[in-house]
């Protein structure tokens, strides 16, 4: 079954072309990150236009290098949410009008099981990870703890109570004065220091996570050498901000798979890509004997090829949505 997948939940335009739910021919992604950079963030209504003009030729680019033609494409998948509302809306009228021209199914996909679905994955193999499994899931929007206990069932284990783990990421850049998105800045600068501020972590009960008082300690940790006028050091107060990040993320994440009497864990979204987590999850999961799946860089940021896979699997499992599909900018798992 070749998939035709469409993702524009929020500022990334992407198309792919999925065969049999896991091998990617093709997976175009264009970034407005230069769009929203001046203003700090993403700016909903510019992310909506700027889509309109650029679905046409993703998609059109992407069917050229799958090497498959429209008519070899057996069905539409479509993130419908969560997301930005307008952003979503381009996409899922994209898939619409595809759908009912060509007369093939469409289907909609959740946005979050869809970057639980990069560990499927590959290009030319066939990816070797099976539910179930315990999947992190860190994205600029959401800190998920969840079981994937096969295809089509995802529990919440755990979430965060305040910011998500790229939230913070990006917050705590803008502090430091580092580029939007603050994230992959945090990650470089912190590879020239070393975390030598202790700074907080979150105590709560059971598996969720906050990371609002981690923001707020560095912010005061910043005001402090200041008023000192101590020069501070920015790549130590990264290191040390994303330790105690990554630790947190971890240690919950292990103990989480345990508690779930699994023995794979997969991560997932943009914040997958830190390379920092993905070494310390690595030491730890060989130590604790469990196995870890980390998708390609490109498959933990916001693409098309992991909405495809997702909508593969909805499809194999006999689902499909009609024309009246809807937006659902604030769905839960
Ligand atoms: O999954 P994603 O592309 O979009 C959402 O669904 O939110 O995640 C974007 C988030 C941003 O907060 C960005 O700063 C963060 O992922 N991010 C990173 C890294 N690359 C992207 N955070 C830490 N280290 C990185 N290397
Ligand atoms: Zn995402």
């Amino acid at each position: 079954m070749i998939v035709l997948g469409i993702e524009t939940s929020c500022d990334e335009t992407s198309a792919a072309v999925v065969k049999n739910g896991r091998q990617v021919l093709s997976n175009i992604i264009a970034s407005q990150v230069d769009l929203h950079a001046p203003f700090g963030g993403v700016v909903p209504e510019i992310a909506a236009r700027r889509h309109i003009e650029c679905i046409g030729y993703i998609a059109d680019e992407a069917l050229s290098q799958s090497g498959v033609s429209l008519s070899d494409i057996d069905a539409y998948a479509v993130a419908n949410g969560p997301g930005l509302a307008g952003a979503l809306l381009v996409g899922l009228n994209y898939a619409k009008g595809l759908a009912f021209v060509n007369k093939k199914p469409l289907v909609g996909v959740h946005h979050i099981e869809g970057h639980v679905c990069a560990n499927y994955l590959c290009e030319e193999c066939v990816g070797d990870l099976e539910p179930p499994f315990l999947s992190l899931v860190v994205s600029g929007g959401h800190t998920l703890l969840l079981a994937v206990e096969d295809y089509d069932t995802y529990r919440v284990v755990g979430s965060t109570r305040d910011d998500a783990a790229g939230e913070a990421f990006d917050k705590v850049a803008r502090v430091l004065g580092l580029p939007y998105p603050g994230g992959p800045e945090i990650d470089k600068i912190a590879r020239e220091g070393s975390p030598t501020v202790v700074f907080p972590r979150a105590k709560i009960d059971g598996f969720d996570f906050s990371f609002s008082g981690l923001k707020t300690a560095v912010m005061q940790h910043i005001a402090r050498e200041e008023k000192k006028e101590e020069k501070i050091n920015i790549p130590d107060v990264a290191a040390s901000f994303q330790k105690a990040v990554v630790d947190v993320l971890t240690e919950r994440a292990i103990s989480a798979c345990e508690n779930e009497g699994y023995k794979k864990i997969a991560l997932a979204g943009g914040v997958a890509c830190n390379v920092a987590l993905r070494s310390t999850m690595q030491a730890a999961c060989e130590e604790k004997n469990l196995q870890l799946f980390m998708p390609k860089p490109i498959y933990c940021t916001d693409n098309a090829a992991m909405i495809a896979c997702r909508g593969y699997y909805r499809l194999l499992a006999g689902a499909s949505d009609g024309l009246d599909l809807n937006a659902f900018p604030g769905r839960m798992v």
